[in-house]
C-alpha cells in the first residue's frame, strides 16, 4: 500500500522550509510519497496517512500559521499519525539543553495533547544577520545570539528514519 506524508511547514526566512525539504527527501529515499508544503498551501488533509508539521521558532512561539494550522486542522490530525519540529536554536549542542526546557509553545500545549504527535523534535536554526528586519536585528544583538547556520543534517535525517520506519511498520 502506497503511505502518502504531508510534510507542511512554516519559514520566515527559509531555514525551516530547507529543512522540511530535507525531511521530504530522506522520506522519498524511504520509499514513501511525501508532498512538502508551506502551510498557507495546504488545501486537503484527507489524501494524507500522516502528516509531518514544522514551524520556525520566533521569541519563543510558532510562526501564527503554523499555529492556525494547527487548530484549524485539530480533527482531522488527531486521525492521522502526526509528528512535530521546531527550528530554533542557535549554537553548538544539544538543541533540547539550548532550549532550556521549551519543548513547544506553551499555547498549544491543549491542542498538542488532544492531537497526541508520534514525537516532536527540536532542530537547531539558522539566523543570517543581513535578512532580518531592524527590530529584529536589535533583538539579536540585545541576547548576544549565535550568528550561522547550524542546522544538523545528520540529526535530521535520522530522526526522519526513525519517522519513515515507524510508518512503514504501522502500515505492514
Ligand atoms: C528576532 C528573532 C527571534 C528568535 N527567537 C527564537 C526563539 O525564541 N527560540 C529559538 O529557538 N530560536 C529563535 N530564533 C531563531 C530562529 O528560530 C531560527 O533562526 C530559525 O531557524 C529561523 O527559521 P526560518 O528561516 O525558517 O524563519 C529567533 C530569531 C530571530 C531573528
Amino acid at each position: 500500500m502506497e503511505i502518502r506524508i504531508l510534510v507542511a511547514y512554516a519559514s520566515k526566512y527559509g531555514a525551516t522550509a530547507e529543512i522540511a525539504e530535507k525531511i521530504g527527501q530522506v522520506l522519498r529515499q524511504a520509499g514513501l510519497q511525501a508532498d512538502v508544503l508551506p502551510v498557507h498551501r495546504v488545501s486537503d488533509l484527507m489524501p494524507y496517512k500522516a502528516v509531518v508539521l514544522g514551524s520556525a521558532v520566533y521569541m519563543g512561539r510558532w510562526r501564527k500559521e503554523a499555529a492556525k494550522f494547527l487548530r484549524t486542522n485539530e480533527k482531522l490530525l488527531a486521525e492521522r499519525f502526526v509528528w512535530l519540529f521546531s527550528s530554533g536554536p542557535l549554537g553548538e549542542g544539544d538543541p533540547v539543553e539550548l532550549m532550556k526546557g521549551w519543548r513547544f509553545p506553551e499555547g498549544l500545549r491543549p491542542i498538542i495533547d488532544r492531537i497526541q504527535p508520534r514525537d516532536i523534535a527540536i532542530f537547531h536554526g539558522m539566523l543570517d544577520m543581513k535578512k532580518l528586519n531592524f527590530i529584529e536585528k536589535f533583538a539579536i544583538k540585545n541576547v548576544k545570539s549565535p550568528v550561522g547556520d547550524f542546522r544538523d543534517l545528520d540529526a535530521i535525517t535520522s530522526w526522519t528514519t526513525a519517522v519513515a520506519d515507524e510508518l512503514k511498520k504501522q502500515s505492514e
